[in-house]
């Protein structure tokens, strides 16, 4: 989606036009061009019940071929960053397969700054992405048509509050690329493919293969690697915007595709587990957005990258490896294998990077989906106020969070006869001993948390910022959360 801002008033050629509405009355050009089409507008709005409901939308032709849109927004001086991406996100999604290709919003007498445009403009941009890339035949009708939304009327300043949310929406972009893509396309290497376009946005990529994984002693990690034909990587994506500030470090869980190894999954639904590197895919859109807008932080992504698959060669049930930090896991279950590829990039992360934040990102299991379905990712956290921050920023992005427990008598469930822990607890529980297994591997006076977004990053259906598909969670949250915490305002 092209998005421009313009000072002007609206060309009446030039495609769709949205006027706004708040609740219960028409507002700006919306007033103005109800009066030039001799009330049709206040008509439109009343044949179809709209009260001016924050993203609501009712149609209606003005003249000739006009399409007009009367979006709402809500309550006056109710309506948030939030509500003006909605407002944006909900014109897309009417218009995107409509046969417009272009459309205007006018900001004339609404009264809204450079951040509310800034905002609608984003909410558009993140709606628009679709991933249609294996669809030779679809119908004309069902492709986009939409190209360009222009902001007309617009205050001063859009321009510049827009450029920050433009790299973010890359960010979130390039994420949902990654999560959509399948499993033959997507594996180890070819993430790390993908990540050397960050090179050009000044990120700094390095790579571990296998043979440095071994070296270093990554046993959990490489263990799960063993089945599969694809060699494991470890990517690490450096952002030094920060002078010479402790980084943050980000941990993405890669899975790239998680058939359960030898403790197989169901057919049912496997084919989801393409997306079991959700985390990874996160934390890499995340650093594309905070380069991409300068960020004024030291931020360093790490991601564990693995396909784990059943095999001749795979690791079995009852093996023991031996992880980075030196402790043993008794590998009771090979779907449990998330945790096995965490805890050696965390160690390593804190090895190499002596962070005083760790956070990781995980689709670690579906026992969070049970418990908090779609609507919150969860989040365990050694420390009150790195968990405060990361609610806060998830609050303020809709990429929301869930506080867990991290209580101590949870740790001795996942306590092994024969090694120093296993990877499985009982089923009851399940994300927590999930948790507490990480937290083995996070050395003492490290800020950590844990994110369980396992929920979060593929919808079923159309959310207000998506089309169903790969939604780009933990994007727009990692970004707040460093925007908020670690840059000097
Ligand atoms: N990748 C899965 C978790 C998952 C399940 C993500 C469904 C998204 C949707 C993870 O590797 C896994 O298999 N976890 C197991 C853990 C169990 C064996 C303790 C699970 O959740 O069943
Ligand atoms: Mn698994
Ligand atoms: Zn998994």
């Amino acid at each position: 989606m092209r998005i421009s801002f313009a000072t002007a008033p609206a060309n009446p050629d030039s495609g769709a036009r949205v006027v706004l509405a708040a609740k219960g009355e028409l507002i700006g050009a919306a007033t103005a061009l109800d009066a030039e089409l001799s009330g049709a507008v206040a008509r439109a709005v009343a044949a179809a019940r709209f009260d001016g409901e924050a993203a609501s939308v009712v149609e209606l032709l003005g003249h000739g071929s006009m399409r007009v849109l009367v979006v709402g927004l809500g309550e006056p001086g109710k309506i948030d960053a939030a509500g003006w991406e909605k407002a944006g996100a909900a014109i897309v999604a009417k218009l995107l397969t409509s046969g417009e290709t272009a459309v205007s919003v006018d900001f004339a007498g609404v009264g809204a700054d450079a951040e509310a445009a800034a905002h609608l403009a984003h909410g558009a941009v993140l709606r628009a992405y679709r991933f249609d890339k294996y669809r030779t035949t679809m119908k004309d009708k069902a492709k986009p048509t939409l190209t360009s939304l222009t902001i007309v009327n617009a205050p001063a300043g859009s321009d510049t509050a827009f450029a920050p949310l433009a790299a973010i929406a890359a960010g979130v972009m390039l994420t949902r690329d990654l999560v959509s893509e399948p499993a033959n396309v997507i594996y180890p290497e070819s993430f790390v493919e993908r990540a050397r376009v960050l090179a050009d946005a000044g990120i700094s990529i390095d790579v571990l293969d296998e043979a440095a994984m071994r070296r270093l002693g990554m046993g959990a990690l490489l263990g799960v690697s063993l089945g599969s034909e694809r060699e494991a990587r470890m990517l690490v994506m450096r952002w030094n915007g920060g002078g010479d500030a402790k980084p943050v470090v980000l941990v993405g869980k890669g899975v790239t595709f998680d058939t359960g190894g030898i403790s197989l999954k169901p057919p049912a639904g496997m084919e989801d587990m393409k997306w079991d590197m959700g985390g990874a895919g996160a934390v890499t859109g995340a650093m594309l957005a905070l380069a991409g807008r300068k960020a004024k932080a030291n931020v360093i992504g790490v991601c564990g990258l693995v396909e784990n698959m059943p095999d001749g060669k795979a690791q079995r049930p009852g093996d023991v490896v031996t992880s980075m930090s030196g402790q043993t896991i008794e590998v009771i279950n090979t779907d449990a294998e998330g945790r096995l590829v965490l805890c050696d990039a965390i160690w390593w992360a804190q090895e190499e990077f002596a962070p005083e934040v760790v956070v990781d990102l995980a689709t670690l299991t579906g026992a969070i989906i049970i418990s908090l379905g779609h609507e919150f990712g969860g989040i365990f956290a050694n420390d009150d106020g790195l968990a405060a921050q990361l609610i806060a920023a998830g609050a303020a992005t809709g990429d929301k969070l869930w506080r867990m427990p991290l209580d101590e008598p949870y740790d001795k469930l996942i306590d092994s006869q024969i090694a120093d822990m296993k990877n499985v607890g009982p089923r009851e529980g399940g994300p927590i001993t999930a948790a507490k297994f990480i937290q083995r591997f996070v050395k003492p006076g490290v800020k950590w948390a844990h994110l369980d977004i396992a929920g979060m990053v593929w919808a079923s259906k159309d959310g207000a910022l998506w089309a169903k598909g790969a939604t780009g969670y933990g994007v727009r949250l990692l970004d707040r959360f460093i925007a908020d915490n670690f840059e000097a305002k």
